[in-house]
């Protein structure tokens, strides 16, 4: 039997006093941690917000998701949908994909007002038409 997998969406808003310039640092140390933790995943950020996937072992989902919203860097962190059952990852070539995108190619602030699969739904059509991650 394969390990299980589970997935994890949220969103954030950069704190206000981390410079946006500390998401190149960001994505760099997500991506050699996850790499060596079979997590995949894609960040999206709008220059004010943030909006995250990552998937795999649960175990590895678990410790991440209680080590995230402790970190200072990002406030208001709102869980948008999770599970522990999934089949198949969708990103798995990412350790951590990352994309910043204007409000028409993802409005993150609707992401945070629809219920868990509209707003996986809208974030992954979203990744699908972006094609520069
Ligand atoms: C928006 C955002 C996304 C992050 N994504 C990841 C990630 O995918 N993987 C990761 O290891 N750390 C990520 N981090 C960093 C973690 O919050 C944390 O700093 C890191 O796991 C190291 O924690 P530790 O020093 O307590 O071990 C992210 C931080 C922010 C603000």
């Amino acid at each position: 039997m394969s390990t299980p997998l589970s997935f994890f969406l949220y969103s954030s808003r950069l704190a206000p006093d981390c410079d946006p310039t500390e998401v190149g640092n960001i994505v760099k140390v997500a991506r050699e941690f996850n790499a060596s933790h079979g997590i995949t995943g894609i960040l999206v950020f709008d220059g004010e917000r943030f909006t995250q996937y990552i998937e795999g072992p649960v175990s590895e989902i678990d410790a991440l998701v209680a080590k995230l919203p402790k970190d200072r860097r990002h406030t208001d962190f709102l869980q948008l949908n999770a599970g522990d059952d999934l089949e198949e990852r969708r990103y798995a070539t990412w350790s951590m994909g990352y994309s910043d995108v204007s409000l028409d190619e993802l409005d993150i602030d609707l992401m945070a007002t629809i219920d868990g699969d509209a707003a996986l739904n809208l974030f992954t059509k979203a990744v699908t038409e972006i094609d520069r991650l």
